[in-house]
């Protein structure tokens, strides 16, 4: 008998693996050939993944001091040490390596290359030795670098000195920050994105406050924000064109965030309503980055606050991008607020009372694949067929920042391995059916990270990290062996 069982136990042992294997979903709905055409990846940021906040001169970026003060990060949490990719980054690119990753999208830290921040400061030589080492470890072992200049990490410098976006100097600064970082890197980095997500940018990190810095400049600040943003991108833009890209072989654009609104019943008014709040929340930047001005919608409505271009800007804005990128997670249903015929009232039930999606484990956030689908398609049609990297997709599981230890319990993410199978099936259709020429896709994101307020808690990662084993040991997620076998490992290699 025990023999039986010994044998028995051995086999299964042998299966195991691959009843495991066979418990994941099966691959996306997409032809091969779609695959093939499309450079697909992870993604991470400088703030959330680095760490080694002091080390080698960097200076603090605004939630280095922002997390300082008590309550603002719900767990209590720093960026001071994150996921320590910054000593780590080897054994990440070692596990990106095996799980067939060819693409990698990161930011760098402003501070850490250029510690003083401003026009004519001297990069820190330890900063361009750890990005070198980095980029040359991605080439090394086969995978590409798309690099973000600014994600959300403005230095505190310059939020001191004047306010970071409030003012025009912020054009300037940026753009000779850009210049460094193209000259240093520009052997080794041939795909740029000047800034993740603006709307975020200038709503959380200087309107509202609810982001770092934490200033609250409202309506007025916001509307300022975006445009010295939108013109410190169109600078930087200009000077990669005509000082490092004769060759054409670099491509630059910027991660423009949007969920996508749909109309919550046929009538013209929500239909008016979901259009009104794409226009603010995206045609904002993706219409000045486009035909080089804001939506006929934000300046009809924003008068009171919303500058206004000089003819020689415009020129300057207009395609001022190779890619179109977009960053998307979720869809919500828009209505008209009675009374009020430019606003819209955001609902995440249908006429029904029917939920858009599963929900995540951030409160804004509900699987509906179908959202990337109507997004890529009309972007597609508005923008005159871009190329469109998605810079950004995933989802947060319900309960995963309570997990203790790294047992294989702690890595089952079924809700995550479903959305990315949805939405990347959906992100096919578009490419397949609508004739969407989307080239990249990067899945948000590679390990846990600091998730900025949330800290800790919420997790994006295919990656899990046991933060709380100070050696952050890194565990593959059920998502991540799916992305692995059905996409990273039929993925394509673009340039467009
Ligand atoms: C994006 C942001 C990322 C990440 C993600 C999930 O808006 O660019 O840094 O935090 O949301 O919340």
């Amino acid at each position: 008998m025990g023999k039986v069982w010994a044998l028995g136990f051995a086999c299964w042992l042998l299966v195991s693996p691959l009843v495991l294997a066979q418990s994941l979903p099966g691959p996306p709905e997409c032809k091969a050939d779609t695959m093939k055409k499309i450079a697909f990846g992870v993604g991470s940021s400088a703030a959330q993944s680095e760490g080694a906040a002091a080390v080698g001169g960097r200076s603090p970026s605004v939630w280095d001091v922002f997390a300082k003060q008590p309550g603002k990060i719900q767990d209590g949490s720093s960026p001071a040490v994150a996921t320590d990719f910054f000593n780590k980054y080897k054994q990440d690119i070692a596990l990106m390596k095996s799980m067939g990753v060819k693409n990698f999208r990161m930011s760098i830290s402003w501070s850490r290359l250029l510690p003083q921040a401003v026009k004519g400061s001297s990069p820190s030589s330890d900063g361009v030795k750890f990005y070198r080492a980095v980029f040359k470890e991605l080439k090394d072992n086969g995978i590409e670098p798309a690099v973000t200049l600014y994600h959300w990490d403005m230095p505190q410098v310059l939020q001191d000195k004047y306010q970071g976006f409030i003012d025009r100097q912020i054009i300037e600064d940026f753009t000779y920050y850009a210049d460094v970082a193209f000259k240093t890197f520009g052997d080794q980095v041939k795909k740029w994105t000047t800034f993740n997500e603006p709307w975020v940018t200038c709503n959380l990190q200087y309107g509202n406050g609810d982001f770092a810095p934490g200033v609250q400049y409202g309506d007025s600040g916001k509307w300022k924000c975006g445009h010295n943003l939108l013109l410190a991108h169109a600078n930087a833009v200009r000077l990669f064109r005509q000082k490092y890209n004769s060759d054409k072989k670099g491509r630059i654009g910027m991660a423009l965030w949007s969920e996508w609104s749909e109309p919550w019943t046929d009538k013209f008014e929500d239909k008016r309503a979901a259009q009104n709040k794409i226009d603010i929340d995206f045609g904002w930047f993706a219409d000045a980055i486009h035909f080089g001005d804001y939506p006929a919608q934000a300046k009809k409505t924003q008068s009171a606050f919303l500058p206004v271009f000089t003819e020689e800007e415009k020129k300057l804005l207009r395609r001022s991008y190779d890619y179109m990128g977009l960053t998307i997670y979720t869809a919500k249903f828009a209505s008209e607020v009675p009374g009020n015929p430019n606003g819209w009232w955001v609902r995440t039930t249908d006429v029904n009372g029917k939920v858009v999606g599963q929900q995540a484990e951030s409160y804004w956030l509900y699987n509906v694949p179908w959202s990337i689908n109507r997004m890529l398609t009309y972007m597609k049609n508005r923008y005159d067929n871009p190329y469109i990297w998605v810079l950004e997709n995933g989802i947060s599981e319900k309960g995963e920042g309570n997990r203790v230890g790294m047992g294989p319990d702690t890595l089952r993410d079924p809700l995550r391995t479903d959305y990315f199978r949805g939405y990347i099936s959906e992100a096919c259709k578009a490419v397949e059916s609508n004739g969407v020429r989307l080239t990249h896709y990067f899945a948000w994101s590679f390990t846990d990270n600091w998730e900025w307020r949330e800290g800790f808690k919420t997790r994006f990662g295919v990656v899990r990290i046991d933060f709380a084993n100070p050696q952050l040991p890194r565990g593959i997620k059920d998502s991540g062996r799916w992305l692995s076998e059905h996409v990273f490992k039929k993925s394509g290699q673009t340039k467009q």
